[in-house]
């Protein structure tokens, strides 16, 4: 059985006098416990003789020198570049994950900044001071993945919760009375704009027609009333990708707020919050972002958050948490209004590692390298006769492909699972999402097995 080495085993070693330590090939060493190592000068041996000098980390550190070489911008991401960074993904030696759409594989990266966390708990017993840092380290990295400033960033659980802290913000005593909506939002969001009515708002829907959405919709159906609009950058069912600067220049020719949640785009296409002109926008980390469930990220611009008071608060969305009155409301300036209870820490962590590697990898080489995925998918696809839900054009979508599923999409998923292939099912479709570590042999395969079983 794998054994986790943790620092107190380093102490141990180091009170008993030993200055080596001994492990399994498969066996995990923390974060922390390598550190110290270091620090004590102790060394690690694998059971295969393979020795490390002291401290030298055996992990996920000397497997991410062994990985490609960061891409500069305009780089073309090659087969050799996704199949280097497989190494990052233990699973991926077995499986074949195409199910980013839902929950990205586990990387050695987040793994090790879920470890730091544990490890600083378990060592420390409280340390706030970093623990706070490293969620402030997230902000940092999903606004540079967006290109906001970081005080435009608050911290939220879900995108469930953050929309349903900027519908709370908004005043509904205010003279526009109606949210506008696409169908082709999660239903979540649906749900959260929906409840929001009590507050007296009105909302109505911009149809899907054949999975996509017409700008000339938006154009016919946004007025002089509407207070909100909230449209999905990529629709969660076929991957159809809408144009949000076309789609700002109409919400906002009519005074409405641009509400974007990004979640099924972040970490496949390139978003510029500033270009696009986005009011507030929502993502979380499970998906295309390599993270894990607990915490999503709120954007809202600098003259916009002044304007919002959030009924969704909590001490953390006060200007200073630490004041400790409860007499009045103080909210913090900035986007940190939006701010709630204590941060999700070990999210975080996590949050923070996944988004590192996009940004280290670049939203517009995985871009690139997904429109040539996409292409490859369709075509194979065609060939063998499968039937494509999503847009044919690889510039009209993001990363997921769907095909229609007569019957139960679920038997497909368990049927692909039984060949080493995990996939998404949704509604009457299954979903095929790769991301920037997808190979062409791996879209070949499942292209192959799926045309057995449909
Ligand atoms: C586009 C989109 N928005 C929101 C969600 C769900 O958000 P949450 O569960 O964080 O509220 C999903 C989940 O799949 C999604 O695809």
């Amino acid at each position: 059985m794998k054994k986790i080495i943790t620092a107190w085993d380093v102490e141990i070693c180091n009170e008993e006098g030993r200055n080596v330590i001994e492990v399994g090939l498969d066996d995990i060493v923390t974060a922390v416990a390598e550190e110290n190592m270091q620090r004590l000068g102790i060394s690690l041996v694998r059971k295969d003789g393979r020795s490390t000098a002291s401290g030298e980390p055996v992990g996920s550190k000397a497997i991410k020198e062994d990985l490609p070489a960061t891409p500069h911008e305009g780089d073309v991401l090659s087969e050799d570049f996704a199949r280097g960074w497989q190494k990052e993904f233990p699973i991926l030696q077995n499986i074949i994950h195409v199910a980013n759409c839902s929950q990205a594989p586990q990387s050695l990266r987040v793994r090790k900044g879920i470890e730091n966390y544990l490890d600083s708990w378990l060592t420390t017993g409280m340390d706030w001071d970093y623990w706070i840092e490293e969620t402030v380290k997230a902000k940092h990295e999903f606004a540079r993945l967006i290109n906001a400033d970081p005080d435009e960033v608050a911290i939220s659980t879900s995108v469930s919760e953050a929309t349903a802290s900027i519908a709370s913000s908004l005043d509904p005593q205010g003279a526009r009375r109606r949210i506008l909506i696409t169908e082709a939002e999660f239903p979540t969001v649906g749900h959260v704009w929906l409840a929001s009515q009590k507050y007296g708002y009105k909302v109505d829907f911009v149809p899907v027609r054949n999975g996509e959405i017409r700008l000339e919709d938006y154009e016919r159906l946004i007025d002089e009333d509407t207070v909100l609009t909230s449209a999905t950058h990529v629709y969660y069912q076929n991957g159809f990708k809408q144009d949000l600067k076309d789609i700002a220049r109409i919400v906002h020719d009519k005074g409405s707020l641009f509400y974007v949640d990004a979640y099924q785009s972040l970490g496949t296409v390139p978003v510029d919050v500033k270009a696009m002109d986005i009011d507030i926008l929502a993502a979380g980390n499970l998906k295309y972002l390599l993270g894990i469930p607990g915490i999503a990220f709120i954007y809202v611009k600098h003259d916009v958050a002044p304007h919002l008071k959030p009924a969704v608060t909590g001490w953390f969305g006060q200007e200073n948490p630490f004041s400790f009155q409860i007499r009045y409301l103080d909210y913090a300036s900035d986007t940190r209004r939006f701010d709630t209870g204590t941060p999700p820490v070990l999210a975080a962590f996590a949050a923070r590692a996944g988004m590192e590697i996009i940004n280290e990898v670049g939203s517009n080489q995985i871009e690139r390298r997904i429109e040539m995925l996409s292409a490859f998918t369709r075509d194979l696809a065609l060939e063998r006769g499968l039937e494509l839900l999503s847009p044919v054009d690889e510039k009209k979508k993001g990363a997921t492909t769907a095909f229609k599923v007569e019957g139960d999409s679920h038997d497909v998923e368990e049927a692909l699972k039984a060949k080493n292939i995990i996939a998404s099912a949704r509604g009457n479709a299954i979903r095929v999402a790769p991301h920037f570590y997808t190979t062409k042999d791996n879209i070949e395969e499942v292209m192959n097995r799926l045309a057995e079983i449909l």
